[in-house]
């Protein structure tokens, strides 16, 4: 592994060998055959890094945080409050206070919705998204519309998958106040132009939320530079473990917004009476937080950064174009979103064969792939299927991985004729 910051003109060979090590499952064999794992964007598969930081974790450290006065509380509360500046770094956030420790990027979109939004938003405004989001950036502003009377409106995407530029800027108006947009999407694997769209969006005085959780895996993310006005993610899809995920909001805003739950750590001060509330982020973070789940992620970050984001990127991208010209090649199947600029993910459907009796075959061959409507069912309509094959790519997969992918896809298709 290396650091090609080093010397981004003349980057060393991914060494994939090295890092497929670093991943303990990867040695399983599934049904006699090697594991090959391509669904990533459902959740990535955990590096020794991660599993050794849980483990040290809960043997040497472990203990609840901010409560104690006693020496391992102090050191819990260490690691805890040193992740969120792990992650202050990593998405380039302006002030660590900026960060909200959530449980994942979903429960991050609907903490927006039951905060921000309730407070800011009225009946007859309205929220822009996408035709590519899935449902945790669509349902908690469905949610909303029907508590508040908001009204939401969808931008276009056109044949190739791409937004339809043009159509999402007429959408914006005086009464547009969000703009909820992903910035992957994990369906299809369009990464939207989000500079030119939260510019558009910004000229127009709006709020813009950016659905990160199938980027951040895959490149450098800079809220700052992006100017978006909160950024959300899961750790479960950045190898790190499940249940713990960063809401990333404008201090100014986090601190204009009331809580979200109530309870234990998020308090100033409680009476029968009357309750004060801490301020950000704690306000947000009540309760026992996922104390071993900020160590797990600040050791994944740590381990991206050690190989290096663009690395990462130009590995998965010169795998999506190898998976991308093979399978164009394999009788009878469609390739469903072939956006401008993709990240590591194809999702295709094969002439007569259902996407889960495909699935099915190849779990047989040991491939591991998502297949149904991905939590995009809209999206799905669109193209006028009902599930699609999803494989995604990751640091850890290889060329021979693709090739065994289109001969198990040949194989099927010989099987159901
Ligand atoms: N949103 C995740 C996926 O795309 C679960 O598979």
């Amino acid at each position: 592994m290396r650091d090609e910051r080093a010397d981004m003109s003349t980057p060393a060979p991914f060494d994939t060998a090295a890092i497929r090590k670093e991943f303990p499952i990867l040695e399983r064999e599934i049904r006699g055959k090697p594991l090959v794992y391509l669904d990533s964007a459902a959740s990535a598969q955990k590096p020794r890094a991660v599993l050794e930081a849980l483990q040290n974790f809960y043997q040497s450290a472990y203990a609840n945080i901010h409560r104690g006065v006693y020496q391992l509380s102090a050191e819990a509360t260490e690691l805890y409050e040193g992740g969120r500046d792990v992650v202050q770094k990593f998405i380039g956030a302006q002030d660590r206070r900026e960060i909200v420790f959530v449980r994942n990027a979903t429960e991050a979109i609907n903490l927006v919705a039951r905060t921000w939004a309730e407070e800011n938003l009225e009946a007859g405004d309205e929220i822009v998204i996408t035709a590519l989001e899935h449902h945790a950036n669509i349902v908690p502003w469905q949610m909303l519309a029907e508590r508040h009377g908001t009204v939401l409106r969808v931008a276009p995407i056109d044949e190739r998958g791409d937004v339809v530029l043009d159509a999402f800027e007429a959408l914006l108006n005086e009464r547009t106040k969000l703009v909820a947009l992903t910035h992957v999407s994990n369906a299809i694997g369009t990464v939207n132009p989000l500079e030119k769209m939260i510019a558009l969006a910004k000229a127009q005085g709006c709020c813009v939320l950016v659905d990160g959780a199938q980027a951040v895996p895959h490149r450098a993310v800079d809220v700052e530079a992006l100017g978006c006005d909160f950024y959300a993610f899961s750790g479960h899809k950045l190898f790190a473990p499940t249940g713990i995920g960063v809401l990333h909001g404008r201090l100014p805003l986090l601190e204009s917004m009331p809580p979200f739950m109530g309870g234990g750590d998020m308090i100033e001060s409680v009476s029968f009476e009357r309750t004060t509330y801490a301020a950000a982020p704690q306000r947000f973070e009540a309760g026992t937080p996922d104390i071993a789940g900020v160590v797990g992620l600040a050791a994944a970050i740590h381990f991206i950064e050690g190989i290096g984001m663009n690395a990462i990127e130009a590995w998965e991208q010169s795998l999506l174009e190898q998976a991308t010209a093979s399978l164009e090649d394999v009788a009878g199947l469609r390739l469903i979103g072939q956006a401008r600029e993709k990240a590591a993910v194809v999702s295709f459907v094969l002439d007569g064969i259902h996407a889960h009796d495909v699935g099915t075959a190849l779990d047989r061959s040991g491939i591991a792939v998502r297949v149904g409507h991905h939590c995009a069912q809209p999206l799905m309509d669109i193209f006028g299927v009902p599930a699609t094959v999803r494989a995604s790519f990751s640091l850890y997969n290889t060329p021979a991985e693709i090739d065994a992918l289109v001969a198990a896809l040949n194989e099927t298709r010989e099987i159901f004729g």
